[in-house]
C-alpha cells in the first residue's frame, strides 16, 4: 500500500523523537520510518503523494543546515536540489520544533520557511493548528491566525508534546487515510 512519507531535519534530535512519535502513533500500516532529510534525495521525496515534514528553527529564525551550524548538514543544504520541482498534487502535512520561551519574537519559524517552499512548489499544506496555549510575540508559521502546522515547544511547554501530538495525530488520521485512499 501507498504510505505517507516522513522526513525531517534536526541538530540534537528532538525532531527525530517527534517524527518517531508521529511515525509510531498514526502506525505503520500508514507512515514509512521517519528520515533524516540530510541522508535522502529529492526522489525519496517525490515517491511519495503525502508527505508530512518536520523541522527545528535555528539561526536567526531559519531551517537548520550547516550555515547555522549544524555539522551533518539539514533542510539548508537540501532545499536548493529542489530547484524546478514541482510538488503539484502533493499533499504536506507540517510540524515545527522550537522554544518560545527563548525565541518569542520567532517562535518554530523554520516551519513557516517550509510552508512557503513547498506552497510556492504547488503542494497542498493540510493540518494547520491552533494558537491557543502557546507564548509566543511573533512567528512566521502563523497564516491567518493559526499555525500552519503542528507547533511543538519541547523546551519550554515540553508538558503539553504528548497531547498535542495525540490531538493532532487523531485530526489528522482521516485526513491521510482518505488521501492515501484517493490514490489507491
Ligand atoms: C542557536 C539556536 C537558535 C535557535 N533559534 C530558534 C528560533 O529562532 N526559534 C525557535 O522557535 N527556536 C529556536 N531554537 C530552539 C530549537 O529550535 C529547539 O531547541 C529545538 O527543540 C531543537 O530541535 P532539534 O533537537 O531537533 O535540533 C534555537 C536553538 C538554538 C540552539
Amino acid at each position: 500500500m501507498t504510505k505517507i512519507g516522513l522526513f525531517f531535519g534536526t541538530d540534537s534530535g528532538t525532531t527525530r523523537l517527534i517524527g518517531k512519535k508521529i511515525a509510531t502513533k498514526l502506525g505503520a500500516e500508514l507512515v514509512d520510518k521517519p528520515l533524516n532529510i540530510n541522508r535522502v534525495t529529492v526522489d525519496d521525496l517525490l515517491k511519495y503523494q503525502v508527505l508530512i515534514l518536520g523541522t527545528a528553527t535555528y539561526g536567526e529564525g531559519d531551517l537548520p543546515g550547516t550555515e547555522n551550524d549544524v555539522k551533518s548538514g539539514s533542510w539548508l543544504d537540501f532545499i536548493p536540489q529542489l530547484e524546478g520541482v514541482d510538488f503539484s498534487g502533493k499533499m504536506i502535512a507540517l510540524y515545527g520544533v522550537g522554544n518560545q520561551e527563548k525565541y518569542g519574537d520567532r517562535f518554530v519559524n523554520g516551519m513557516g520557511k517550509l510552508f512557503d517552499i513547498f506552497k510556492a512548489k504547488g503542494a497542498t499544506i493540510i493540518g494547520s493548528w491552533d494558537t491557543d496555549g502557546y507564548t509566543f510575540t511573533s512567528s512566521d508559521a502563523v497564516v491567518d491566525n493559526k499555525f500552519v502546522g503542528l507547533a511543538l515547544d519541547n523546551k519550554s511547554q515540553k508538558i503539553d508534546t504528548e497531547s498535542r501530538l495525540d490531538r493532532w495525530v487523531a485530526m489528522m488520521k482521516p485526513q491521510f487515510e482518505a488521501a492515501l485512499e484517493d490514490i489507491m
